[in-house]
């Protein structure tokens, strides 16, 4: 008999830590759409693990190139010192980056990208002499990772509340969701696009724009329940930034990579940020890699603005550009192109799109919204419980239906890998459905 796995020495991120530990749900082994636990049941991945691996799992193309890259150079420092890699991952990126953003600086995950990002709008506005630029505006309900600037951006309390007063220097637009007026759309909602006008009618007639250094969005709110932008909504962004000389920064770390059916979501709502933040998929999450792709304006801007010896921006990570993540990126990067991986992301959305719709009707079930490979099924909840109810389903999902989805607060979210097909599309609502009838 195996040893009984110890689970009292890891922190879980996350994660209630006391009630995973009751009854832990352990994966051991993925190939392509399925993980297997340590009990040996297959679990359909209705969410491409943590929204990153687009894919599927375990690509060989990309298993092929970690081990081989991890045998020839396990790490070669990036500050001051290059290696091949980080240079033809940065390349391959701006390859399919929209036009003009053609600079790549890397990092881990989502998280640091955001945060380089944020600093990259500071420093930009500081070399063209306006070092008072300094606020930042998010959104609420969004999440832009857990670093200090992440959580200062992003507008969800449990993730801000236990941690002091942060950035001081942050306002934020409401999010646009609105049940009321656009439940159940199919894809981008008619109504709210005038939600976007309060960032400048409210905002910044505040603040003052001069005072205000970059709007930070993901273009579709993933992680706090799938919050689809209005059709309209993002150019009003934009133009309202253009207007006051303010950077648009878009958080793709979920949207990126095909998960709207294009590299971007900035090329699916054809609105250009000045950077866009990029992780998850990046490498189909097999080592961990984020970027933050930049205009070349900008970049250009910080590199003239120093003298010409001199390190022109005080940043970086020790494993910024790191070997074994590069070639997982250009390997990756390759599977999408050869695979056709968006354009497949696309063709199958709107079948995805049927399936989802279904649900409407059944028990709790409160409105349903979806874009691309993403879909939310927002639930009625327990009174008094939040995200209770969803959590059984989870549970139920898991144990019961050998399916992964994921829950947040009484939201329901899928975004399987690109690779699913219509059968698996099937038995995904079709598990849910099941659950959502069984509920007393
Ligand atoms: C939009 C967005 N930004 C940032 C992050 C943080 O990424 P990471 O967990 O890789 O730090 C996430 C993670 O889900 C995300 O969805």
């Amino acid at each position: 008999m195996t040893k009984a796995l110890d689970t009292s020495h890891l922190w879980m991120p996350f994660t209630a830590n006391r009630q995973f530990k009751e009854k832990p749900r352990l994966m051991v082994s993925a190939a392509g759409m399925y993980y297997t636990t340590d009990d040996g049941r297959k679990i359909l991945d209705g969410t491409a693990g943590l929204w990153c691996v687009n894919a599927g799992h375990c690509h060989p193309k990309i298993v092929e190139a970690v081990q081989k890259q991890v045998a020839v150079m396990d790490f070669a420092p990036t500050f001051q010192m290059g290696h091949p890699k980080a240079f033809e991952a940065a390349a391959a990126l701006a390859e399919i980056a929209p036009d003009g953003m053609n600079r790549v600086f890397f990092c881990n995950d989502g998280s640091e990208g955001v945060d380089t990002a944020l600093k990259i709008a500071l420093a930009y506005h500081r070399a063209r002499g306006n070092a008072g630029r300094t606020r930042l505006v998010g959104r609420e309900r969004a999440y832009h990772g857990v670093g200090f600037g992440g959580i200062a951006v992003g507008g969800i309390a449990a993730n801000r509340k236990q941690f002091g007063p942060g950035l001081a220097a942050t306002d934020h637009i409401r999010h646009p969701l609105n049940l009321e007026k656009n439940a159940y759309s199919r894809g981008l909602p008619v109504n709210g696009a005038e939600m976007a006008d309060e960032l400048e009618q409210r905002l910044l007639a505040l603040h003052d724009p001069s005072s205000v250094a970059a709007v930070i969005l993901e273009p579709l709110q993933g992680s706090t329940g799938v919050i689809v932008p209005p059709a309209g909504y993002l150019e009003k962004i934009r133009a309202i930034c253009d207007r006051h000389g303010i950077l648009l920064i878009f958080d793709e770390v979920i949207t990126a990579f095909g998960r709207l059916g294009t590299a971007f979501g900035a090329d699916y709502f054809k609105v250009k940020p000045d950077m866009i933040v990029c992780a998850k998929g990046l490498t189909n999450a097999t080592v961990p890699m984020g970027a933050v792709i930049v205009k070349q304006a900008i970049h250009d801007t910080l590199m003239e603005a120093a003298p010409a010896d001199s390190i022109e921006f005080f940043h970086g990570y020790t494993y910024s550009g790191h070997p074994v993540a590069a070639a997982a990126a250009i390997a990756t990067l390759e599977v999408y192109k050869e695979e056709q991986l968006f354009e497949r992301a696309a063709a199958i959305s709107p079948y995805f799109e049927d399936a989802a719709h279904s649900l409407k009707g059944l028990p709790l079930v409160k409105d349903i919204r979806n874009l691309g490979l993403v879909c939310g099924i927002e639930l009625e909840g327990i009174s008094g419980k939040p995200g209770a109810r969803a959590y059984d389903l989870f549970n139920q999902a898991f144990w019961d239906k050998g399916l992964l989805i994921r829950t947040t607060a009484d939201v329901v979210a899928l975004s399987p890998p690109l690779i699913i097909n219509k059968a698996q599309i099937d038995q995904m609502f079709s598990s849910i459905a099941d659950l959502l009838k069984s509920i007393k």
